[in-house]
């Protein structure tokens, strides 16, 4: 089984990657941590909690970091998923679960020095966490089976960013973190715009959730309707995107991604903040070290949309 820590800013994707996670065995899901991102920390961390309890999880739920490592805290984007971060849904008043009193990057480094080169990392918000516990143990990068991170565009498929022309949302809510997480000595799986929006769940999918799925489906669907239109809005899709869930489906069905390998690094200010670029192979020319120093990352390319699209429903 793979051992995992999933760290999320649901975020009605990071609740639907959240509930295909726990509903497969393969996965043993060692602890929950959660990041500013799409709304600040103390709402996505209610969020969390709340879904752990929703979907019956008895795992340390750890709250992270409130703002970026160097930068203000973001406005967070209720126009994309709600009011509370979960389409129309609300977490009631009183939850059944309690955060950890460990701050998140202290439940990583525990957590990974518990199980050394067991833990796969799945990160899918703003990677400032991620960039903690590496900051207080450097080590752990040496002691984790792998990271796999939705965040990032290449611009391969004339996909470009999803909050600047060349930024996606997760990398540029702290570019300096995702830059050190691109940049450690792990083992990395980039999961960017360039698969996550190519796998479209259309509403006929979500509303065949609903119907199949018991009680997970109809959750699914309520949690992704508000989701839905803001797709519908913003881009003309009579659907959402997938994202999140790409992170998961990574670990378990590698075979479905087409991987391009080679170092990435992330623009940290002016005008292509944000922005992802991986080093292209061969590329003649002068050492650079920037480049040369940095390790490969697997950055998804292709993806298989109708396996993806039939794991998930499947699950
Ligand atoms: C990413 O941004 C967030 O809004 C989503 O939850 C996802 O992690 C997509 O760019
Ligand atoms: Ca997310």
């Amino acid at each position: 089984r793979y051992k995992v820590i999933f760290d999320t800013d649901p975020g009605v994707d990071d609740a639907m990657a959240l509930c295909f996670l726990t509903r497969r065995q393969e996965f043993d899901l060692l602890g929950v941590t959660t990041v500013h991102g799409n709304l600040d920390i103390d709402t996505v961390t209610r969020n969390a909690l709340w879904l752990a309890e929703r979907l019956g999880l008895d795992v340390p739920v750890g709250k992270g970091a409130a703002t970026p490592l160097v930068r203000p805290a973001g406005a967070g984007v209720p126009h994309v998923h709600g009011p509370g971060g979960l389409g129309d849904l609300m977490p009631p008043a009183q939850l059944a679960r309690a955060v950890d009193p460990r701050p998140a990057w202290q439940v990583i480094v525990d957590l990974v020095r518990a199980h050394p080169h067991e833990v796969t990392l799945i990160a899918i918000g703003p990677l400032t966490n991620l960039a903690l516990a590496l900051r207080h143990d450097p080590a752990i990068a040496g002691l984790v089976a792998g990271v796999s991170l939705m965040g990032g565009a290449f611009g391969t498929h004339g996909h470009g960013g999803n909050v600047s022309p060349v930024a996606e949302a997760n990398i540029l809510s702290d570019p300096e973190a995702a830059d050190l997480v691109m940049t450690a000595p792990w083992k990395v799986t980039v999961l960017g715009l360039d698969v996550t929006q190519q796998v479209v769940m259309d509403a006929a999918y979500l509303d065949r959730l609903a119907e199949r799925g018991g009680p997970d489906g109809a959750f699914l669907r309520a949690v992704s309707r508000f989701y839905q239109g803001f797709h519908e809005r913003s881009r003309g899709l009579a659907g959402i995107f997938a994202h999140d869930s790409l992170a998961v489906i990574q670990v378990l069905a590698p075979h479905l991604f087409t991987l391009r390998h080679g170092p990435v690094r992330v623009v940290c200010g002016g005008l292509a903040d944000g922005q992802t670029i991986q080093k292209p192979a061969g590329l003649p020319g002068p050492p650079a070290p920037a480049w040369d120093d940095a390790p490969s990352r697997a950055v998804a390319v292709d993806v298989d949309v109708g396996g993806v699209l039939a794991l998930y429903a499947e699950t």
